[in-house]
């Protein structure tokens, strides 16, 4: 397949332009990104010179860019991963997530819609369903309660993409995934930031009293589902995607402190995340019976796997969390 990706220079999209060319998914892959605080292309250094890739810089908010790019490289079908990511980042300044989430996804739904594009895969999230309470988990008919700017606005882009299949016929397609982890994570989120602050002796903050639950699922889990949502999955259809490991955050950091030797005081309480979501759990045999696909990293490899990672690239850290980080950490943890 020819593949259009947004957003393939962030975490999971580059996860997935790195294994869609690796495993051949992709005859042909460009890579539409601006680059923002959270687009590395250090992360593509391992397949920056096949002759399949070719990188563009540009906002997908700009229509005509998108449309250009199609016209040129008659992509089979987007795979749109671009979007500003983080709850936190949300609550400190929603404006971009508007932006990008909402009026982004919407200009390159327009850019496919004016191009006749064959396939629409929409990446988005859990957190569209909200905190659920036990025991229930959230299957894709379950309704829609957004407690963050970040989950809002995937939410509004979630329901445009599907209105261009209702409507227009195209042929979109949404996966729904949980909290993703793994190598490459910019660690604004809990486990690079809990990885990354323990391997330093610094202080891991704790939002409230930690007992939230995530589901934890593998980023190569995730692209290998988004493939198969893609490939064998129904366009107008929604597939949930998640690890089926759902654990207290306290739990998990506690494992990374284990697992690098360093002592649980290092957990400090800090004040609590507004509209903080308390537990986030789905089903995902949709997708399972639909596709064949199931996630196939347990949680405690996959952790010693990333911690490895960030272990090995103390370099790429170090690069992340200069300048503009240290501003975010600032704002967001100080005095907290
Ligand atoms: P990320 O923040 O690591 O990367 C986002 C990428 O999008 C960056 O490369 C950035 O430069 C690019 N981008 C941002 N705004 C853009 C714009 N206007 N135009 C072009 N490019 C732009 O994000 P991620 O964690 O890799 O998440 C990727 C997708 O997966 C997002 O849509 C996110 O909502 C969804 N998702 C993430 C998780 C998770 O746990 N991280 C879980 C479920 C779903
Ligand atoms: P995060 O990685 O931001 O993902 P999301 O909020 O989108 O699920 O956070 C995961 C959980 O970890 C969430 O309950 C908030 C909590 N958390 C902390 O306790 N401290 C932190 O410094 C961060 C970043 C998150």
């Amino acid at each position: 397949m020819k593949l259009l990706v947004t957003g393939g220079a962030g975490f999971i999209g580059s996860a997935f332009v790195r294994l869609a060319l690796r495993e051949n998914w992709a005859s042909r892959l460009v890579n539409l990104d601006k680059l923002t605080y959270a687009g590395n292309l250090e992360n593509l250094t391992t397949i920056e010179a096949d002759p399949r890739y070719r990188f563009a810089q540009g906002d997908i908010c700009d229509t005509k860019l998108a449309v250009s790019l199609i016209e040129e490289e008659k992509p089979d079908a987007i795979v749109h991963f671009a979007a500003e990511s983080h709850v936190d980042r949300s609550i400190l300044g929603p404006a971009a997530f508007v932006e990008t989430n909402v009026r982004g996804t919407f200009s390159l739904l327009e850019a496919a819609r004016a191009t006749k594009l064959p396939r629409f895969l929409h990446v988005s999230t859990d957190e569209v369903y909200g905190s659920i309470d036990e025991p229930h988990d959230a299957d894709e008919e379950y309704p829609l309660k957004t407690a963050s700017p970040y989950s809002a606005s995937k939410a509004g882009s979630d329901l445009l993409a599907l209105s261009y299949f209702t409507t227009f016929k195209m042929a979109v397609t949404v996966t729904r995934a949980s909290n993703n982890y793994g190598p490459y994570q910019f660690p604004e989120k809990l486990i690079p930031l809990m990885i990354s602050n323990a391997l330093e002796g610094k202080p891991l903050p704790i939002y409230g009293d930690g007992l939230q639950v995530r589901d934890w699922l593998f980023v190569d889990d995730h692209c290998r589902a988004i493939w198969a949502a893609l490939t064998k999955g129904a366009p107008g259809q929604i597939y949930n995607v998640g690890g089926s490991r759902a654990l207290p955050n306290r739990t998990v950091v506690e494992k990374i402190l284990d697992a690098v030797g360093q002592p649980h005081t290092l957990m400090t309480t800090v004040a609590d995340r507004p509209g903080h979501d308390r537990r986030y759990a789905i089903t995902t045999e949709k997708l399972e019976k639909a596709t064949g696909w199931h996630a196939l990293m347990p949680f405690e490899q996959g952790l010693a796997l990333t911690i490895q990672w960030y272990k090995d690239n103390a370099p790429w850290i170090a690069r992340v969390r200069s300048g503009e980080y240290q501003h975010y950490y600032d704002k967001n943890y100080q005095g907290r």
